[in-house]
């Protein structure tokens, strides 16, 4: 194997580029030709593919988002989308993928590597933290910290004025974010899309909690689980609160990855190329306690990543 090629693809994550940049680092440390795959899959099915040198990736381990873009390509899931990327793969002579990004991406790296053998190894990057096989996911971290300081910003004008705010966090299909932000910055309650809301007891345990003396609420909903305008109303329309909302957005996959994401994505990019090195192929580099494992693509996409019962139940306690 000589020539490895690098893509980062689906939503951005903090963290991504430490992990581009380990992975150019380690090819060249190894004696390979790495080269970038610019805008994800489109990418490679319109043959944007640029060799990376060294100095290519300087500087960019405290950047947010990716230096080699990204994109959610529809014609990469065709068979004509993935014929042309394996044939400019041929072209410069790529053997293999280090494929950094979500599910999406991971499964675009497993159809190449089972319908064409193009070898590759994953990297999760997405702030949901919904992939199976790793502890974390490359830019939750960042991710939550973001969530952290606005939500700890909005409960100071929440407390001042003594009112219920609703902060919608992402999350499509997981209440992870929620959950996490929900315990670090002390919210009242929060509403993930793994548990059917139970918007009654919410409003009894402010309604209670304000006769106590208590007006100022925070409710984290993930965004998988519904609207927080939804939400709003039913607090509205249960008379005594004056909600307010703040859905984050997209202001929570930037910003510079923390010491956690940058060191993270080193290992995994230094992993996935030595993992290749080794013949590995068709996996995905997990963090499983502290260690760096490899996790085929198969149990990826059969198992499900399961919310920590553990922590929902330190949720339950806490609010
Ligand atoms: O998958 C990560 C994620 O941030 C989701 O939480 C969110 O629903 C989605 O991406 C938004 O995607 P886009 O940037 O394409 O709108």
């Amino acid at each position: 194997m000589n020539k490895i090629g690098i893509v980062t693809s689906g939503g951005d994550s903090p963290g991504m580029n430490s992990a581009v940049r380990a992975a150019v680092r380690s090819a060249l440390f190894y004696g390979l030709t790495p080269y970038g795959v610019l805008e994800g899959y489109k990418g490679l099915i319109e043959d944007n593919i640029v060799e990376l040198k060294h100095a290519d990736v300087s500087n960019i381990i405290s950047r947010g988002g990716t230096i080699l873009h990204t994109a959610r390509s529809k014609e990469f899931r065709t068979d004509e989308g993935q014929d042309m990327a394996v044939a400019n793969l041929k072209k410069h002579g790529i053997e293999a993928l280090v494929v950094i990004g979500g599910d999406g991406s991971l499964s675009g790296a497993k159809a190449l590597y089972d319908k064409y053998n193009i070898k590759s190894v994953g990297i999760p990057g997405s702030i949901d933290n919904d992939i199976y096989g790793t502890d974390v996911s490359l830019g939750v971290d960042t991710a939550l910290g973001v969530i952290m300081n606005s939500v700890d910003m909005i409960n100071n004008t929440a407390s001042s004025h003594g009112r219920t705010f609703i902060i919608e966090v992402m999350g499509r299909h997981s209440g992870y974010l929620a959950v996490m932000a929900g315990i670090a910055t002390g919210a009242d309650a929060v509403i993930i899309p793994e548990v059917k809301p139970d918007m009654e007891s919410i409003v009894t345990k402010f309604k209670k909690r304000a006769e106590d003396g208590k007006t100022r609420n925070i409710l984290i909903v993930a965004e998988g689980a519904g609207s927080a305008y939804d939400f709003a109303k039913i607090l509205q329309d249960a008379g005594t609160f004056d909600a307010r909302i703040t859905v984050l957005g997209h202001v929570q996959r930037g910003g510079s990855p923390s010491y956690f994401d940058r060191v993270l994505g080193s290992r995994m990019g230094t992993a996935a190329v030595e993992g290749l090195m080794n013949g590995k192929t068709g996996v995905m580099t997990g963090l499983q306690g502290n260690k760096i494992t490899y996790v085929p693509y198969e149990d990826v996409f059969s198992k499900k990543r399961e919310m920590n019962k553990n922590v929902v139940k330190l949720l339950d306690v806490l609010t």
